[in-house]
């Protein structure tokens, strides 16, 4: 059981006018999908950069399982995954490369690593045809799968995803709210989504609104 709690986190970036949170509270449990809600520029995408340990508050504390995070490097490693908005894939690297190579860094052997990487992307029922294709021969939705594949991959407690249905027609939507819905109550992740999709939310267990520097529950 993971639990990641912001302790009176306040946060402006350094060429920042304006406090973009004040003295949020709030604790995310494993086995549960949230989402941050808000208008554009609210902070939603500043608030996961801090859960993903891409920056730190300007006050307070970010803690995993009580302790406050320390190395960002290793967090970033073995706890918490991000699926960004621009999905970061490896554009000179096959699609299979791509989920293959989290497992490659954990040490996993090759062979085992392309089996579990197949695994994966039948799991967010990618066509097996595109694994030897490059992301850029994939559509937008079919990209956002293998993020997801890729995060999966890396196993981490902690899931992250950056508006993910954003530009994706209905049905894709759907498939990938189905999937942070099975990372969050069948592999037991912690999920967090940042997202303006309706659809998206409606399927989350906690829904929470960034306004005006604060966040609050729907
Ligand atoms: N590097 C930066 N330096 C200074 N200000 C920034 C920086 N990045 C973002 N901001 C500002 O912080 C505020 C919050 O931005 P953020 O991207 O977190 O909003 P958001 O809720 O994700 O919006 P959107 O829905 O449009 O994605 C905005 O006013 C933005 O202009
Ligand atoms: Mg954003």
């Amino acid at each position: 059981m993971s639990r990641l709690e912001l302790n009176g986190v306040s946060f402006k970036y350094p060429r920042g006018k304006r406090m973009i949170f004040q003295d949020v509270s709030e604790t995310f449990e494993s086995g549960t999908l949230s989402s941050i809600e808000g208008e554009s520029g609210a902070g939603k995408s500043t608030l996961l950069s801090l859960l993903s340990g891409l920056a730190l508050p300007t006050r307070g504390r970010i803690l995993m399982d009580g302790e406050p995070i320390r190395d960002l490097t290793e967090y970033r490693r073995n706890v918490a995954a991000t699926i960004a908005q621009g999905n970061h894939l490896f554009e000179g690297r096959t699609v299979l490369e791509n989920v293959t190579y989290p497992l490659l860094l954990k040490g996993t052997d090759p062979e085992t690593a392309k089996e579990k990487a197949l695994e994966y992307l039948a799991e967010v029922k990618l066509d097996p045809e595109l694994a030897t294709h490059f992301p850029s021969e994939c559509s937008g939705g079919e990209q956002k799968r293998v993020a997801f594949a890729r995060a999966m991959a890396l196993d981490n407690p902690v899931i992250l995803a950056d508006e993910p249905t954003a530009n994706l027609d209905r049905e894709n939507s759907r498939a990938v709210a189905d999937i942070l819905v099975s990372l969050a109550h069948t592999r037991g992740k912690l999920v967090v989504t940042a997202t303006h999709d309706p659809l998206l939310a409606e399927c989350a267990d906690r829904r929470l609104i960034l306004h005006e520097g604060f966040l609050e529950r729907k």
